[in-house]
């Protein structure tokens, strides 16, 4: 039986048929198991001369179904580690990054140039009260240029009973630094202002930079000087056009519009990318004047000590013209193909 056994072990080729093998030798009910629990029945003298032989057929068989499962799992592992070739030579899985958005770097770089002009950055808060965002700025309620702003309102007014809002502009932050700095004061102010308007060049939520320079004997020299200087450092070039066109703001006194242009002389584009800029030629940058002097009383100070200037940047605008991007909505897409084709994303 035993030899039997053993031969069966031995043919066995799957891991079930070595286990069945097993339970038949050695299960509860296996002939092994029997025959060793014949030895109780059995008188001392019998059991001396029976029981060794009994153990050491257990043994063998115990050993073999071992070795033989051994085997198998061996061939099994041989057989895997042929047919899963590893190729060293392929690429690595692409695995996506995330990179600085064109807003972002744009603004970075701005500090940066400011920075160097001795401007410090400032901030002021998005929510912002009717009276920052209008009324310190010379709008009084009645002003027709509070409804060129396309104003997001809230329903409800804040504890000092003042009408809430999301701030169209940056200027605000004109008011906010005058009243905590006093003068005199030289800083920038980036970040998001909202107004309700959308078409390629218009979305609800864009980018501004507010500058403001206050301190004694300011004039319009200095704003042009800083505007000229600050472009030619943010375009990388001394070619730089601009053109500045008397404007209106309730908040400088005079008031004046800027445009790049992003043609040269001989009619080649200079700046931007694909597409026809709006304006012909040129691309409308900025709003910019000498502070009014009502606005430089509201904020506290004397104007007949202080003056200065101040400019509103369109963030998104520079990006577009320096990367060459014509579509301002595409930049709130959040589509990565978007930005990977102007060499935004690794
Ligand atoms: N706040 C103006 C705008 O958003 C821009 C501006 C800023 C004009 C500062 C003059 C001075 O259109």
């Amino acid at each position: 039986r035993k030899e039997q056994a053993l031969a069966a072990i031995d043919a066995a080729d799957t891991a079930d048929a070595v286990e069945a093998l097993r339970v038949e030798a050695l299960g509860k009910q296996g002939w092994i198991s029997q025959l060793l629990k014949t030895l109780g029945a059995m008188t001392p003298e019998e059991r001396q001369e029976r029981a060794p032989a009994i153990q050491a057929a257990r043994g063998e068989v115990a050993d073999a179904i071992a070795a033989r499962k051994q085997a198998l799992e061996a061939a099994a592992l041989e057989r895997r580690l042929a047919s899963e070739t590893l190729d060293l030579t392929l690429p690595a899985p692409d695995t996506p990054a995330g990179s600085v958005h064109p807003v972002s770097q744009v603004m970075d770089e701005l500090a940066e140039i400011f920075a160097d002009l001795g401007f410090s950055v400032a901030t002021g808060p998005e929510i912002e009260d009717d009276w920052h965002n209008f009324t310190a700025l010379n709008m009084a309620e009645t002003h027709p240029a509070r409804a060129m702003h396309d104003t997001f309102y809230f329903p409800d007014r804040d504890a000092a009973g003042n009408r809430m809002l999301l701030r169209t502009h940056t200027s605000p932050v004109q008011i906010r630094s005058m009243k905590e700095e006093g003068a005199p004061i030289r800083i920038i102010a980036p970040g998001r202002v909202y107004r309700s308007d959308s078409d390629a060049t218009h979305t609800p939520m864009f980018h501004q930079i507010e500058g403001l320079v206050i301190d004694r004997d300011i004039h319009l020299g200095h704003l042009k000087w800083t505007l000229e200087t600050f472009l030619k450092a943010f375009f990388e070039r001394d070619d730089i056009v601009l053109r500045l066109r008397p404007s209106y703001f309730p908040f400088t006194e005079p008031s004046v519009e800027v445009d790049v242009g992003w043609q040269d002389v001989k009619g080649r584009r200079v700046l931007g990318g694909d597409g026809d800029a709006p304006g012909h030629g040129w691309m409308e940058l900025l709003g910019s004047g000498m502070v009014n002097a009502r606005v430089i009383e509201f904020a506290g100070l004397d104007p007949a000590e202080w003056q200065g200037f101040a400019f509103g940047v369109g963030v998104d605008r520079l990006a577009m013209l320096k990367y060459g991007m014509d579509d301002l909505r595409a930049f709130f897409d959040g589509d990565r193909r978007w930005l990977a084709h102007y060499g935004f994303s690794p």
